[in-house]
């Protein structure tokens, strides 16, 4: 029995399927989720195991076969604002700058008070994501990981109810990724927000969300939810810890026992 909840990300009886008559396919099956407001939600599985899949249907890009998913109460029917997808290419606009591309995301926010604080919350997300010397710089003269900085600060500007991220830190060096990943924890511990996060990286996963979702082969089903004991105590150090080293063993055990 799933209780629904008016605040957050329910998931709800999810199947989604590809493919016409005979050679349709079942990727997502019976697929049950609840996301609180504020939790960071990380999606590991096998390459194919439909996470995509699942965050591109929260997204609204994909319409279920069976299922609903409800945002803060509200059936999921197509793309909207009340979701914000940060994809693993970089989708920033190329013919803007950082501080206009991050303007954008202010537009596309649904507003309850002044719009006059626009110019602010660009300046907070600049700050915030590091780019304040960059806020006249054009895309295509920064890093990607500098790129990657400008989608996440949008994306927040736009003040969804949920931020959805496929990999965004996938086509990153490692060095890069570890700084990304600081970012992405500084900004969290500065305004909680609602995300689901794929990665492929176990490490990531347990370093950066509340709980982790493990997905299991096709067609995909949830293997366990795994709670994140350390929340408030993250830092780097945790990594190094008997007991991260012991979560990520289990997990991993559970990715190849049922990849
Ligand atoms: N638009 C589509 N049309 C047909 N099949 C699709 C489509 N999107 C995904 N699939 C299939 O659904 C399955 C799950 O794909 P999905 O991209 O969700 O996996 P994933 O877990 O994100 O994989 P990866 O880790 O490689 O990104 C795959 O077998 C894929 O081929
Ligand atoms: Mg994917």
């Amino acid at each position: 029995m799933t209780t629904i909840s008016t605040t957050g990300l329910s998931v709800i009886d999810l199947s989604v399927g590809f493919g016409k008559g005979a050679k349709r396919t079942n990727v997502l099956d019976g697929i049950n989720l609840d996301v609180a407001d504020g939790e960071f939600v990380a999606v590991v599985g096998p390459s194919g195991s439909g996470k995509s899949t699942l965050l591109n249907a929260v997204a609204g890009f994909i319409t279920p076969d069976a299922g609903s998913i409800l945002v803060d109460g509200e059936q999921v029917t197509g793309p909207g604002p009340s979701r914000c997808v940060v994809f693993q290419e970089y989708a920033v606009f190329p013919w803007l700058t950082v501080e206009q591309n991050i303007g954008f995301g202010t537009q596309l926010r649904t507003w309850s008070g002044d719009r006059s604080q626009r110019g602010a919350i660009v300046d907070r997300y600049l700050e915030l994501m590091g780019l304040i010397a960059f806020r006249d710089a054009l895309p295509k003269t920064l890093s990607g990981g500098m790129r990657q900085r400008v989608a996440i600060a949008r994306a927040y500007a736009v003040d969804p109810a949920i931020l959805l991220m496929d990999e965004p830190f996938a086509a990153l060096d490692a060095q890069t990724r570890e700084h990304m990943q600081e970012a992405l924890l500084d900004i969290t511990r500065q305004e909680r927000r609602t995300v689901l996060f794929v990665t492929h990286q176990v490490e990531e996963a347990l370093y950066l969300a509340d709980r982790v979702v493990v997905m299991g082969a096709r067609p995909a089903r949830i293997t366990e939810i795994v709670e994140v004991p350390w929340r408030s105590e993250r830092h780097h150090d945790v990594k190094l810890t008997t007991e991260f080293i012991d979560l990520r063993r289990h997990v991993e055990h559970l990715l190849h026992t049922d990849g």
